[in-house]
């Protein structure tokens, strides 16, 4: 038996959800006239088949709880759908999520062990720093008399019941075995991968998805903007045809590859070009912030990845460079992220810098002239380095992972 506590969006369609998978479901709403509405066979807002599958469900499936106390007490697993507002300073206001809480645990026996499970969205860190420590107040031992964990929605309005019961992925935040047994039978019928991740970063991801959408609905609307001050470009043409790149469709060089984390872009187009846009609408007096913004993420990627390599790697150490070549399957160096990585560690007294590139080892060489040394093979770069920093993706590096182990790996593209 589960519990959902607040019946909106998400709530309803999580609780009907696991009804119609078979679990026994109590809905906790403290909102009277939405939990009458439901009782009585609708639905408070528009979401299309919910209605029927309330119908099916409620009083078999799916009851509606009568109070909380009745609701816990019987339950394994509590999930939390409460909203999560933003409060006067933008923050996640989790007003509701405590006072929510303040009822659950009151009705907690510790020897129940109850598994409270957050499907309200809340930023990184807010399970371990703010959560935790707001039951522990109450007298609990997480992971011991109660556990918690988080558990991100990916549901659209609109879509509610089928992006519900048709998920792309599941995505448990947690950090203990007991919550895993348990939540992968309450996922147990639905047949996509369970990803069981740490607290923060199960609400990483929910945060990596939402602002991802919001970036390109505000980069759509600042292209717009731009179009408009230059004038003579028809909006919904142009939009269509980008969209036409084989690019959104699963191409081996798909969008996945963009949507990804590393130390900037570079090479002969993005950032010349994304310059001479932010300059052009500049002088139509339009001033590109998420364009300038996207420069200046671009530059700032690599002083970071210099802090983090000078934090473990003294300069007096060997640091093997692979990859010169702004991405694999090319040797154009123009403007690669690895010249500027090279300059900032030789700006940092790192001297003893052995590069490796599959193929553009003398090409970057001719043409910045910069005190190296060049291995033949990835075997020389690695036998003669003690820190090894990845710049370019290259399948060789993936590929000869083994050999990595026992360095001090700085895997600037996430590739190993
Ligand atoms: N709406 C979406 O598309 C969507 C998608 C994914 C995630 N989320 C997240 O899920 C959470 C819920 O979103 P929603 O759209 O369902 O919100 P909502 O406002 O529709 O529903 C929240 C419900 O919680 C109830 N509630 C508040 N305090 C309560 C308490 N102490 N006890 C019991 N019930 C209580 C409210 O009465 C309300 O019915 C939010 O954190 C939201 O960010 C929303």
């Amino acid at each position: 038996m589960i519990t959902v506590i607040g019946l909106g969006f998400v709530g309803l369609t999580t609780a009907l959800g696991f009804s119609e998978k078979g679990l026994k479901v109590y809905g906790y709403d403290i909102n009277k006239e939405k939990t009458a509405l439901i009782a009585s066979g609708k639905i408070p807002f528009f979401e299309k088949g919910l209605d029927e599958v309330l119908a099916k469900n409620l009083n078999k499936n799916f009851l509606i709880a009568s109070s909380i106390e009745e609701a816990v007490k019987n339950s394994k697993v509590i999930i939390m759908c409460v909203g999560t507002p933003s409060d006067d300073k933008g923050r996640a206001d989790l007003t509701y999520i405590k006072s929510a809480l303040d009822s659950i645990l009151s009705s907690v026996d510790k020897q129940d062990k109850k598994i409270i499970i957050i499907k309200s969205t809340i930023p990184p860190s807010t399970t371990r720093n703010e959560i935790i420590p707001y039951i522990e107040k109450s007298g609990f031992e997480t992971g011991k008399d109660i556990f918690v964990a988080n558990n991100p929605e990916f549901l659209r309005e609109g879509h509610a019941w089928d992006d519900f019961i048709n998920p792309d992925r599941i995505v448990i935040g947690t950090d203990d075995e007991y919550t895993k047994t348990i939540m992968s039978e309450i996922y147990s019928k639905f047949s996509v991968p369970i990803h069981f991740v740490t607290l923060n970063t199960g609400e990483f991801i929910k945060y990596l998805s939402n602002t991802f959408l919001s970036t390109l609905i505000s980069y759509s609307n600042e292209m717009s903007m731009i179009a408009d001050s230059i004038g003579g470009i028809d909006m919904k043409a142009a939009f269509k045809i980008f969209h036409e790149d084989k690019r959104w469709f699963g191409n081996p060089a798909n969008m996945q590859t963009y949507a990804y984390p590393g130390c900037g872009f570079g090479g002969y187009c993005l950032p010349k070009d994304t310059q001479a846009l932010v300059q052009k609408a500049k002088d139509y007096n339009y001033n590109a912030k998420i364009l300038d913004g996207v420069l200046r993420v671009n530059s700032e990627i690599k002083p970071h990845w210099i802090e983090k390599i000078k934090k473990s790697v003294s300069s007096d150490k060997n640091i093997a460079i692979l990859g010169l070549s702004f991405k694999p399957e090319s040797d154009d160096i123009r403007q690669t992220p690895a010249l500027e990585i090279i300059k900032l560690l030789l700006e940092n007294g790192y001297k003893n810098i052995i590069a490796y590139d599959p193929i553009a080892n003398d090409l970057f060489d001719k043409t910045y002239k910069l005190p190296l040394k060049y291995a033949k093979s990835l075997d020389e770069a690695l036998n003669n380095s003690e820190a090894v920093v990845i710049a370019t993706g290259w399948r060789e590096f993936t590929e000869n992972k083994n050999k990595f182990c026992k360095k001090t790996i700085f895997d600037l593209r996430y590739i190993l």
